[in-house]
């Protein structure tokens, strides 16, 4: 008799309990990412005064799969991008507060060009160099900076680089010719290819098949998915259903807030915010 009375009791606190279990799940919607590779630690960006464009971001990034980030336009998704290899600091007057980690590494404390060979970007709009040929596009970032390489050399990574996006056999006749000839979403591959040619860590790619085709666009996503054996991708993309198909992890963000983060397969079928349902729902966006 007095156990059972005590049992009721017992089930009697757990489902008390049950709220304060579920909010705190709902304070703390963050993954709990093993082993990542990059370690975003409350970051906020602001591009200039105190109006910050991301508030106390903290995520971890998966090394060897794919993060998509999405949210409606102005949520601060191409911010949170550029502050992972330091790109915001190309406009005046950002300043951020929080700390962005590669490994063990303080990416502020670190050479930005050395930090973007590491974490290389690809744009949503194809924009190879307008006045170089597809061979020297590849291997642009060396050219830039003043890195001299051995002919051999520069071949060798051309053809590893075009081979990687698939490109190579498309290509591989008209090296020699501008890279605005090709078609819009060989110029995106050509970009990625660009990207890879720095044999970098991380790419990271803000909706880069916005502008393409259906075909393209399928181009590009399987290309992401073979990528990720050798590369960290974090993708923003505004297509959910890029992001349900190809990614492994998804974040949301809005109004500057990373309001959830997690398995893509978790987010799609079980959303933990509310704004997220909404958002996959297409109540907003
Ligand atoms: N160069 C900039 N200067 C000032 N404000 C900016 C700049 N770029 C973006 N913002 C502001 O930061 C916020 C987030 O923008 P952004 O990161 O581009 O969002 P998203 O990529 O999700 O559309 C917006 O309010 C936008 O107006
Ligand atoms: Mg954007």
């Amino acid at each position: 008799m007095e156990s059972t009375v005590l049992e009721k009791k017992e089930v009697e606190a757990e489902v008390k309990a049950q709220p304060y279990k579920v909010n705190n799940m709902m304070q703390n919607p963050i993954e709990k990412i093993e082993s990542p590779i990059l370690n975003i630690d409350k970051l906020s960006v602001s591009y200039g005064g105190d109006k910050y464009s991301i508030n106390e971001v903290s995520a971890g990034i998966a090394k060897n799969k794919i993060t998509a980030i999405m949210g409606p336009s102005g949520c601060g998704k191409s911010t949170l991008l550029r502050a992972i290899n330091r790109m915001h600091e190309l406009y005046p007057d950002t300043h951020n507060k929080g700390s962005v980690y590669l490994a063990e590494e303080d990416i502020y404390k670190m050479n930005p060009i050395l930090l973007r060979r590491k974490i290389g970007m690809v744009f949503q709009r194809p924009n190879p160099f307008p006045t170089m040929s597809i061979y020297d596009n590849v291997i642009a970032g060396y050219l830039l900076n003043g890195i001299k390489l051995k002919r051999s050399e520069k071949d060798a990574i051309v053809e590893k680089s075009l081979r990687e996006v698939g490109l190579w056999s498309e290509v591989k006749d008209s090296l020699h010719n501008k890279g605005t000839f090709l078609s819009g979403g060989q110029q995106q591959r050509l970009c990625i290819a660009r990207a890879l040619a720095y044999t970098p860590e991380i790419i990271l790619l803000d909706e880069p098949t916005s502008a393409l085709d259906p075909i393209a666009t399928a181009k590009i996503e399987d290309l992401l998915v073979k990528l990720k054996k050798d590369f960290t991708i974090v993708l923003v993309t505004h297509n959910m259903s890029q992001a349900a198909r190809i990614s492994d992890y998804s974040m949301f963000m809005y109004l500057g807030e990373l309001v959830e983060y997690g398995k893509t397969k978790q987010m799609f079928t079980m959303p933990k915010d509310k704004r997220t349902e909404e958002y996959l729902t297409g109540k907003f966006g």
